[in-house]
């Protein structure tokens, strides 16, 4: 890792992370708080994320995202679609080391921002692409594609069916509004032959106090 931007003087003050996060993370725990100043600093900086956010960082954006690590095994090869900042890819690729991590974004910026920074936090196990979802058709498959904050359910159905392995998944993390999304995507799912969608709610194992929800849908 470089000095930046770790050594920076100007660095605001961050959300500390709650109780728990440290164990949550365990040895990737140093990482995720590189990854925080990064978003906090340079991430502000490029446009990747509010300068609002700084006081929500780790709830709403780094644990919010990492539970859906607690779905991905080993052997996954997951398509993070529309990552921006590398959320929710970066968290996961964090706590499932072993696991392939491919950050799709089509945004060149973006882009140039996640490159600085994977290589910067030495993530061996994520690699960039500069896409449309959409256009790696024939080109990428994945066990799992994940998205949060990219679109209505129905569109990331139609961008992603065709690159998701038999078996695979697709698991967004959503708010409140996923059930009036999952009626209007009834119709697909039953076209493309994907399972009925399955909603968890996780919370981190309690540390976080609004907890995250993850759609679960399977590809037959
Ligand atoms: C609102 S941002 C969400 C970023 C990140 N997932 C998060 O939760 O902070 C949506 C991202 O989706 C990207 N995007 C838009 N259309 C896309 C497509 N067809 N395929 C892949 N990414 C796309 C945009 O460039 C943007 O970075």
């Amino acid at each position: 890792m470089t000095d930046l931007p770790t050594g920076r003087s100007d660095l605001p003050e961050i959300e500390t992370p709650p109780a728990g996060t440290e164990a949550y993370f365990g040895a990737a725990f140093p990482v995720a708080q590189r990854y925080a100043e990064h978003l906090a600093t340079t991430g502000i900086e490029w446009g990747l994320i509010g300068p609002r956010e700084v006081d929500r960082l780790w709830t709403r954006h780094i644990l919010n995202c990492a539970v859906v690590a607690e779905f991905i095994g080993d052997d996954d090869v997951i398509g993070d679609v529309g990552s921006g900042a590398g959320l929710p890819g970066i968290p996961i690729a964090l706590l499932r080391p072993e696991a392939k991590i491919v950050l799709i974004e089509p945004m060149e910026r973006r882009v140039e921002w996640l490159t600085m920074v994977v290589e910067d936090l030495g993530l061996k196990n994520v690699r960039i692409v500069r896409a449309r979802v959409e256009e790696l058709v024939d080109e990428e498959m994945f066990t799992v594609i994940t998205a949060r904050a990219v679109k209505a359910m129905t569109t990331l159905i139609e961008w992603t069916r065709d690159v998701i392995s038999p078996g695979g998944r697709i698991l967004a993390l959503k708010g409140a509004s996923v059930e009036g999304e999952l009626v209007k995507a009834k119709k697909l799912l039953k076209r493309y032959r994907l399972s009925a969608p399955k909603i968890y709610v996780v919370d981190a194992g309690g540390i976080l106090e609004v907890p995250s929800r993850v759609v679960e849908i399977v590809k037959k």
